[in-house]
Protein backbone atom coordinates (compact mmCIF):
# COMPACT_ATOMS: atom_id res chain seq x y z
CA UNK A 1 0.00 0.00 0.00
CA UNK A 2 1.13 3.75 -0.56
CA UNK A 3 -0.03 7.08 1.61
CA UNK A 4 -0.03 10.60 0.45
CA UNK A 5 2.97 12.72 2.20
CA UNK A 6 2.39 15.94 0.35
CA UNK A 7 1.24 16.14 -3.05
CA UNK A 8 2.89 14.55 -5.55
CA UNK A 9 5.14 12.60 -2.75
CA UNK A 10 4.37 9.21 -1.41
CA UNK A 11 5.18 6.92 1.49
CA UNK A 12 6.14 3.27 -0.66
CA UNK A 13 7.66 1.09 1.90
CA UNK A 14 7.37 -2.04 3.65
CA UNK A 15 6.80 -3.71 6.80
CA UNK A 16 9.23 -6.17 7.82
CA UNK A 17 7.69 -8.48 10.71
CA UNK A 18 9.62 -11.31 9.99
CA UNK A 19 13.19 -10.85 10.37
CA UNK A 20 14.49 -11.83 14.20
CA UNK A 21 17.44 -9.79 14.16
CA UNK A 22 18.44 -6.48 13.00
CA UNK A 23 21.74 -7.29 10.96
CA UNK A 24 21.68 -10.62 12.51
CA UNK A 25 22.16 -8.87 15.87
CA UNK A 26 19.30 -6.86 17.36
CA UNK A 27 16.36 -8.23 18.38
CA UNK A 28 13.24 -6.90 16.59
CA UNK A 29 10.08 -7.03 19.09
CA UNK A 30 8.15 -5.27 16.81
CA UNK A 31 9.16 -5.76 13.31
CA UNK A 32 11.02 -2.82 11.30
CA UNK A 33 10.14 -0.90 8.07
CA UNK A 34 11.99 0.01 5.40
CA UNK A 35 10.72 3.47 3.93
CA UNK A 36 10.80 4.73 0.36
CA UNK A 37 9.05 7.01 -0.80
CA UNK A 38 8.21 7.95 -4.36
CA UNK A 39 7.86 11.84 -6.22
CA UNK A 40 5.63 12.46 -9.02
CA UNK A 41 6.70 15.57 -11.12
CA UNK A 42 7.72 16.04 -14.60
CA UNK A 43 10.40 13.69 -13.84
CA UNK A 44 10.25 10.74 -11.01
CA UNK A 45 11.88 9.92 -8.55
CA UNK A 46 12.11 7.24 -6.11
CA UNK A 47 14.18 7.60 -2.75
CA UNK A 48 15.80 4.45 -1.35
CA UNK A 49 15.04 0.71 -2.21
CA UNK A 50 13.90 -1.72 0.70
CA UNK A 51 15.48 -4.62 1.74
CA UNK A 52 15.93 -7.53 -1.00
CA UNK A 53 12.99 -10.30 0.15
CA UNK A 54 10.54 -6.94 0.54
CA UNK A 55 11.24 -6.16 -3.37
CA UNK A 56 8.37 -7.39 -5.06
CA UNK A 57 6.00 -5.65 -1.95
CA UNK A 58 7.67 -2.29 -2.69
CA UNK A 59 7.36 -2.44 -6.37
CA UNK A 60 3.77 -3.36 -6.34
CA UNK A 61 3.25 -0.45 -3.82
CA UNK A 62 4.76 2.03 -6.64
CA UNK A 63 2.68 0.44 -9.74
CA UNK A 64 -0.21 1.60 -7.46
CA UNK A 65 0.74 5.08 -7.91
CA UNK A 66 2.95 5.29 -11.40
CA UNK A 67 4.79 2.53 -13.53
CA UNK A 68 7.82 1.67 -12.13
CA UNK A 69 9.55 1.71 -15.82
CA UNK A 70 8.63 5.09 -15.70
CA UNK A 71 10.73 6.25 -13.28
CA UNK A 72 13.85 8.64 -14.07
CA UNK A 73 15.93 8.82 -10.82
CA UNK A 74 16.70 6.16 -7.58
CA UNK A 75 17.97 8.36 -5.39
CA UNK A 76 19.94 6.09 -2.67
CA UNK A 77 20.92 7.92 0.48
CA UNK A 78 22.77 5.03 1.83
CA UNK A 79 24.22 2.15 0.26
CA UNK A 80 23.24 -0.51 3.31
CA UNK A 81 21.52 -3.53 1.85
CA UNK A 82 18.62 -2.85 4.24
CA UNK A 83 17.71 0.49 1.87
CA UNK A 84 19.39 -1.20 -1.54
CA UNK A 85 18.82 -4.97 -1.43
CA UNK A 86 16.28 -4.14 -4.52
CA UNK A 87 18.43 -2.29 -6.65
CA UNK A 88 18.91 -5.18 -9.14
CA UNK A 89 15.14 -6.16 -9.22
CA UNK A 90 14.25 -2.07 -10.04
CA UNK A 91 17.15 -1.95 -12.43
CA UNK A 92 15.68 -5.16 -14.06
CA UNK A 93 12.86 -2.88 -14.82
CA UNK A 94 14.17 0.14 -15.51
CA UNK A 95 18.22 -0.03 -16.30
CA UNK A 96 18.29 3.70 -18.06
CA UNK A 97 16.51 4.86 -14.77
CA UNK A 98 19.65 7.47 -13.25
CA UNK A 99 20.79 6.57 -9.86
CA UNK A 100 21.92 9.87 -7.67
CA UNK A 101 24.35 9.37 -4.76
CA UNK A 102 27.49 10.85 -2.91
CA UNK A 103 30.39 9.82 -4.68
CA UNK A 104 31.47 7.71 -1.96
CA UNK A 105 28.29 5.63 -2.57
CA UNK A 106 29.21 5.15 -6.58
CA UNK A 107 32.28 3.37 -5.54
CA UNK A 108 30.22 0.69 -2.43
CA UNK A 109 27.83 0.39 -5.50
CA UNK A 110 30.12 -0.73 -8.02
CA UNK A 111 31.13 -3.06 -5.22
CA UNK A 112 28.40 -4.33 -4.07
CA UNK A 113 25.68 -4.83 -7.02
CA UNK A 114 26.68 -5.60 -11.25
CA UNK A 115 23.90 -3.28 -12.61
CA UNK A 116 24.05 -1.07 -15.95
CA UNK A 117 21.77 1.98 -14.55
CA UNK A 118 23.51 5.48 -15.04
CA UNK A 119 24.85 7.39 -12.11
CA UNK A 120 25.31 10.92 -11.22
CA UNK A 121 26.79 11.41 -8.15
CA UNK A 122 26.10 14.63 -6.16
CA UNK A 123 28.15 17.32 -4.09
CA UNK A 124 27.34 18.37 -0.76
CA UNK A 125 24.22 20.69 -0.94
CA UNK A 126 23.75 20.11 -5.16
CA UNK A 127 20.41 20.33 -6.63
CA UNK A 128 18.08 18.63 -8.72
CA UNK A 129 15.16 19.95 -10.60
CA UNK A 130 12.08 17.37 -10.74
CA UNK A 131 10.14 19.96 -12.39
CA UNK A 132 7.82 22.01 -10.08
CA UNK A 133 9.61 19.88 -7.23
CA UNK A 134 13.68 20.76 -6.01
CA UNK A 135 15.38 18.16 -4.69
CA UNK A 136 18.58 19.59 -2.07
CA UNK A 137 21.29 17.07 -1.25
CA UNK A 138 22.81 17.23 1.95
CA UNK A 139 25.91 14.86 2.41
CA UNK A 140 25.71 13.00 6.15
CA UNK A 141 29.04 11.71 6.93
CA UNK A 142 28.81 8.72 8.84
CA UNK A 143 24.83 8.97 9.34
CA UNK A 144 25.40 5.72 8.98
CA UNK A 145 27.76 5.21 6.96
CA UNK A 146 30.70 7.72 5.15
CA UNK A 147 28.46 7.57 2.28
CA UNK A 148 25.21 8.87 3.49
CA UNK A 149 23.01 11.92 2.42
CA UNK A 150 20.32 13.23 2.73
CA UNK A 151 17.62 14.62 0.59
CA UNK A 152 15.16 17.55 0.99
CA UNK A 153 12.58 18.84 -1.10
CA UNK A 154 12.65 22.58 -0.68
CA UNK A 155 9.52 23.21 -2.03
CA UNK A 156 7.97 20.98 0.34
CA UNK A 157 10.72 21.14 3.41
CA UNK A 158 10.13 17.85 3.70
CA UNK A 159 13.65 15.90 4.45
CA UNK A 160 14.57 12.28 3.88
CA UNK A 161 17.22 11.87 6.56
CA UNK A 162 17.63 8.43 6.01
CA UNK A 163 19.05 5.91 9.20
CA UNK A 164 19.03 9.19 11.08
CA UNK A 165 16.13 10.17 13.15
CA UNK A 166 14.64 6.41 12.36
CA UNK A 167 13.40 3.77 15.11
CA UNK A 168 13.12 0.07 15.07
CA UNK A 169 8.98 -1.07 14.72
CA UNK A 170 7.34 -1.61 11.54
CA UNK A 171 4.24 1.14 11.01
CA UNK A 172 1.35 -1.30 10.41
CA UNK A 173 -0.70 0.60 8.14
CA UNK A 174 -0.03 3.94 10.43
CA UNK A 175 2.86 6.33 9.07
CA UNK A 176 2.89 9.58 10.65
CA UNK A 177 3.95 10.76 14.06
CA UNK A 178 0.21 11.58 15.11
CA UNK A 179 -0.99 8.04 14.12
CA UNK A 180 1.62 5.68 16.04
CA UNK A 181 1.88 4.96 19.59
CA UNK A 182 4.54 7.45 20.49
CA UNK A 183 5.85 5.83 23.58
CA UNK A 184 7.09 2.99 21.65
CA UNK A 185 8.63 5.17 18.78
CA UNK A 186 10.66 6.44 21.84
CA UNK A 187 11.93 3.35 23.54
CA UNK A 188 12.03 1.60 19.61
CA UNK A 189 13.99 4.51 18.37
CA UNK A 190 16.63 4.80 21.58
CA UNK A 191 17.41 1.29 21.08
CA UNK A 192 17.69 2.05 17.32
CA UNK A 193 19.86 4.74 18.22
CA UNK A 194 21.95 3.18 21.02
CA UNK A 195 22.41 -0.41 18.65
CA UNK A 196 23.05 1.05 15.16
CA UNK A 197 24.68 4.84 15.60
CA UNK A 198 26.35 4.81 19.19
CA UNK A 199 30.04 4.68 17.29
CA UNK A 200 29.07 7.65 15.61
CA UNK A 201 27.19 10.05 18.19
CA UNK A 202 29.69 12.89 16.84
CA UNK A 203 28.57 12.45 13.80
CA UNK A 204 24.85 12.86 14.88
CA UNK A 205 25.99 16.07 16.57
CA UNK A 206 27.27 17.43 13.64
CA UNK A 207 24.24 16.61 11.29
CA UNK A 208 22.10 17.87 13.50
CA UNK A 209 24.11 21.33 13.70
CA UNK A 210 24.96 21.11 9.87
CA UNK A 211 20.71 20.76 9.16
CA UNK A 212 20.15 23.67 11.55
CA UNK A 213 22.82 25.75 9.86
CA UNK A 214 21.57 25.31 6.68
CA UNK A 215 18.41 27.72 7.87
CA UNK A 216 16.02 25.50 5.96
CA UNK A 217 12.53 25.19 7.26
CA UNK A 218 11.63 21.45 7.85
CA UNK A 219 7.80 20.77 7.79
CA UNK A 220 8.06 16.82 7.85
CA UNK A 221 11.31 14.64 8.81
CA UNK A 222 11.11 11.57 6.50
CA UNK A 223 13.15 8.85 7.57
CA UNK A 224 14.19 5.72 6.30
CA UNK A 225 13.07 3.62 9.22
CA UNK A 226 9.69 4.22 11.41
CA UNK A 227 7.16 6.79 11.32
CA UNK A 228 7.32 9.63 9.52
CA UNK A 229 7.33 13.13 11.59
CA UNK A 230 4.83 15.93 10.54
CA UNK A 231 3.14 17.10 13.65
CA UNK A 232 6.48 17.66 15.50
CA UNK A 233 9.68 17.03 13.36
CA UNK A 234 11.46 18.76 15.97
CA UNK A 235 10.99 15.91 18.71
CA UNK A 236 12.89 13.43 16.81
CA UNK A 237 15.73 15.88 16.26
CA UNK A 238 15.62 16.68 19.86
CA UNK A 239 15.61 13.16 21.22
CA UNK A 240 18.76 12.15 19.09
CA UNK A 241 20.19 15.34 20.09
CA UNK A 242 19.97 14.50 23.98
CA UNK A 243 20.64 10.76 23.38
CA UNK A 244 23.81 10.98 21.15
CA UNK A 245 25.07 14.30 23.68
CA UNK A 246 27.54 14.37 26.12
CA UNK A 247 25.45 14.16 29.42
CA UNK A 248 25.45 10.90 31.31
CA UNK A 249 22.33 9.94 33.13
CA UNK A 250 22.91 9.63 36.69
CA UNK A 251 22.75 5.65 37.33
CA UNK A 252 24.86 2.79 37.60
CA UNK A 253 24.13 -0.17 35.50
CA UNK A 254 25.70 -3.76 36.48
CA UNK A 255 26.43 -5.77 33.66
CA UNK A 256 27.65 -9.31 34.82
CA UNK A 257 28.12 -12.70 33.44
CA UNK A 258 27.66 -15.64 36.15
CA UNK A 259 28.43 -19.55 35.61
CA UNK A 260 27.75 -20.84 39.18
CA UNK A 261 26.40 -17.55 41.26
CA UNK A 262 29.57 -16.04 43.05
CA UNK A 263 29.66 -13.23 40.39
CA UNK A 264 26.07 -12.84 40.90
CA UNK A 265 26.63 -12.90 44.67
CA UNK A 266 28.69 -9.82 44.10
CA UNK A 267 26.70 -7.96 41.80
CA UNK A 268 23.81 -8.26 44.27
CA UNK A 269 25.80 -7.27 47.65
CA UNK A 270 26.99 -3.74 45.16
CA UNK A 271 23.63 -3.40 44.45
CA UNK A 272 22.36 -2.91 47.81
CA UNK A 273 25.24 -1.31 48.87
CA UNK A 274 24.03 1.19 46.01
CA UNK A 275 20.66 1.31 46.94
CA UNK A 276 21.36 2.07 50.57
CA UNK A 277 23.27 5.68 49.29
CA UNK A 278 20.40 6.01 47.18
CA UNK A 279 21.21 5.47 43.80
CA UNK A 280 19.77 4.50 40.62
CA UNK A 281 20.72 1.14 40.20
CA UNK A 282 19.86 -1.78 37.76
CA UNK A 283 21.45 -4.99 36.83
CA UNK A 284 21.73 -6.90 33.62
CA UNK A 285 22.82 -11.23 33.74
CA UNK A 286 23.95 -11.20 30.55
CA UNK A 287 22.76 -14.76 29.85
CA UNK A 288 19.39 -13.45 30.07
CA UNK A 289 19.20 -9.82 29.31
CA UNK A 290 18.96 -9.41 25.49
CA UNK A 291 22.12 -7.47 24.36
CA UNK A 292 20.63 -4.84 22.67
CA UNK A 293 18.44 -3.76 25.63
CA UNK A 294 21.84 -4.09 28.22
CA UNK A 295 23.23 -1.70 25.30
CA UNK A 296 20.32 0.85 25.75
CA UNK A 297 20.97 0.95 29.23
CA UNK A 298 24.14 0.91 29.58
CA UNK A 299 25.27 3.50 26.49
CA UNK A 300 24.35 6.64 28.86
CA UNK A 301 24.57 5.13 32.59
CA UNK A 302 27.10 7.88 34.54
CA UNK A 303 28.83 4.78 36.06
CA UNK A 304 28.90 1.36 34.25
CA UNK A 305 29.81 -1.57 36.61
CA UNK A 306 31.22 -4.92 34.56
CA UNK A 307 31.32 -8.39 36.79
CA UNK A 308 33.50 -11.78 35.22
CA UNK A 309 34.51 -15.14 36.56
CA UNK A 310 37.27 -16.05 35.04
CA UNK A 311 36.73 -18.46 32.14
CA UNK A 312 39.67 -20.51 30.97
CA UNK A 313 42.01 -17.61 31.74
CA UNK A 314 39.41 -15.19 29.98
CA UNK A 315 36.28 -12.89 31.05
CA UNK A 316 33.19 -15.26 30.87
CA UNK A 317 32.99 -15.06 26.79
CA UNK A 318 29.42 -13.04 27.41
CA UNK A 319 31.13 -10.35 29.13
CA UNK A 320 34.11 -10.43 26.77
CA UNK A 321 31.29 -9.59 24.49
CA UNK A 322 29.73 -7.47 25.69
CA UNK A 323 33.09 -5.04 26.64
CA UNK A 324 34.47 -5.27 23.18
CA UNK A 325 30.85 -3.66 22.61
CA UNK A 326 32.01 -0.79 24.87
CA UNK A 327 34.85 -0.35 23.03
CA UNK A 328 33.82 -1.40 19.26
CA UNK A 329 31.20 1.30 19.82
CA UNK A 330 33.27 3.94 21.13
CA UNK A 331 31.33 4.59 24.58
CA UNK A 332 31.42 7.88 25.53
CA UNK A 333 33.53 8.46 28.06
CA UNK A 334 32.77 7.82 31.91
CA UNK A 335 34.08 5.53 34.82
CA UNK A 336 33.52 1.75 34.70
CA UNK A 337 34.01 -0.31 37.44
CA UNK A 338 35.38 -3.57 37.48
CA UNK A 339 34.97 -6.88 40.05
CA UNK A 340 34.97 -10.49 39.30
CA UNK A 341 35.62 -13.58 41.15
CA UNK A 342 38.08 -17.05 39.84
CA UNK A 343 38.62 -20.01 41.23
CA UNK A 344 42.82 -20.58 40.94
CA UNK A 345 45.04 -18.24 38.91
CA UNK A 346 41.99 -15.55 37.61
CA UNK A 347 42.95 -13.20 34.95
CA UNK A 348 39.40 -12.31 33.40
CA UNK A 349 39.13 -8.56 35.26
CA UNK A 350 42.83 -8.34 34.43
CA UNK A 351 42.46 -8.48 30.73
CA UNK A 352 38.56 -6.56 30.73
CA UNK A 353 41.03 -3.78 32.70
CA UNK A 354 43.62 -3.74 29.80
CA UNK A 355 41.14 -3.79 27.08
CA UNK A 356 39.58 -0.30 28.42
CA UNK A 357 42.34 1.15 29.50
CA UNK A 358 43.89 0.83 26.20
CA UNK A 359 40.65 2.11 24.89
CA UNK A 360 40.71 5.75 27.46
CA UNK A 361 38.63 4.43 29.63
CA UNK A 362 39.22 5.97 33.69
CA UNK A 363 38.53 2.63 35.76
CA UNK A 364 37.28 2.95 39.34
CA UNK A 365 39.03 2.00 42.29
CA UNK A 366 38.44 -0.50 44.66
CA UNK A 367 38.82 -2.86 41.38
CA UNK A 368 37.33 -5.75 43.60
CA UNK A 369 38.80 -9.73 42.69
CA UNK A 370 37.38 -12.36 44.93
CA UNK A 371 38.79 -15.64 45.09
CA UNK A 372 35.44 -17.92 44.87
CA UNK A 373 33.11 -15.89 47.16
CA UNK A 374 33.46 -12.41 48.61
CA UNK A 375 34.89 -12.66 52.25
CA UNK A 376 34.95 -9.79 54.63
CA UNK A 377 37.58 -7.78 52.57
CA UNK A 378 36.26 -7.48 49.62
CA UNK A 379 33.19 -7.11 51.45
CA UNK A 380 34.64 -4.09 52.80
CA UNK A 381 35.52 -3.41 48.89
CA UNK A 382 32.29 -3.39 47.49
CA UNK A 383 31.20 -0.82 50.28
CA UNK A 384 33.70 1.41 49.37
CA UNK A 385 32.89 0.95 45.55
CA UNK A 386 29.07 1.75 46.42
CA UNK A 387 30.65 4.97 47.98
CA UNK A 388 32.80 6.03 44.96
CA UNK A 389 30.14 5.44 42.89
CA UNK A 390 27.51 7.29 44.94
CA UNK A 391 29.85 9.75 45.21
CA UNK A 392 30.67 10.07 41.65
CA UNK A 393 26.79 10.58 40.62
CA UNK A 394 25.78 13.08 42.97
C1 LIG B 1 34.36 -23.66 32.55
C2 LIG B 1 35.11 -22.96 33.65
C3 LIG B 1 36.36 -22.43 33.39
C4 LIG B 1 37.08 -21.77 34.40
N1 LIG B 1 38.30 -21.25 34.12
C5 LIG B 1 39.01 -20.64 35.11
C6 LIG B 1 40.32 -20.13 34.88
O1 LIG B 1 40.87 -20.24 33.78
N2 LIG B 1 40.97 -19.51 35.88
C7 LIG B 1 40.42 -19.36 37.12
O2 LIG B 1 41.01 -18.76 37.99
N3 LIG B 1 39.17 -19.85 37.39
C8 LIG B 1 38.48 -20.48 36.40
N4 LIG B 1 37.22 -21.00 36.68
C9 LIG B 1 36.67 -20.86 38.02
C10 LIG B 1 35.66 -19.71 38.09
O3 LIG B 1 36.23 -18.52 37.62
C11 LIG B 1 35.25 -19.49 39.55
O4 LIG B 1 34.67 -20.67 40.04
C12 LIG B 1 34.27 -18.34 39.68
O5 LIG B 1 34.08 -18.04 41.04
C13 LIG B 1 32.92 -18.68 39.05
O6 LIG B 1 32.07 -17.59 39.19
P1 LIG B 1 30.50 -17.78 38.96
O7 LIG B 1 29.99 -18.61 40.10
O8 LIG B 1 29.97 -16.39 38.97
O9 LIG B 1 30.31 -18.47 37.66
C14 LIG B 1 36.52 -21.66 35.69
C15 LIG B 1 35.24 -22.20 35.92
C16 LIG B 1 34.55 -22.84 34.94
C17 LIG B 1 33.20 -23.42 35.24
FE1 LIG C 1 22.29 1.90 7.77
FE1 LIG D 1 18.93 1.45 7.59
Amino acid sequence: MHREIAKGVYYVGVDDNLTDLFENLWKLPFGVSYNSYLIVDEKIAVIETVKGPWSEEWLNNIREVVDPSKIDYIILNHMEPDHTGALPDISEIVPNATIVYTPFASKIRHSFYDIPNPEKKVADLEELSLGSKTLKFVHAKFLHWPETMMTYIVEDEILFSCDAFGAFGSLNGKLFDDEVNMDLVEKESMRYVSTIITSYFKFVQAGIKKVKDLGIGIKVIAPSHGPVYRKDPMWVVDKYDEWSGPDMVKKCVIVYGTMYGFTHRTAIMLKKELLGHGVDVRLHNLSYSELSQVITDTVRAGVLVIGTPTYDAFPYPKVWGFVNEVVGKRYPKRPIALFGTHGWGGGGVKKLRTQLENAKFEIMEPVIRCHGRPKAEEIQQIKDLAKSIADHLK
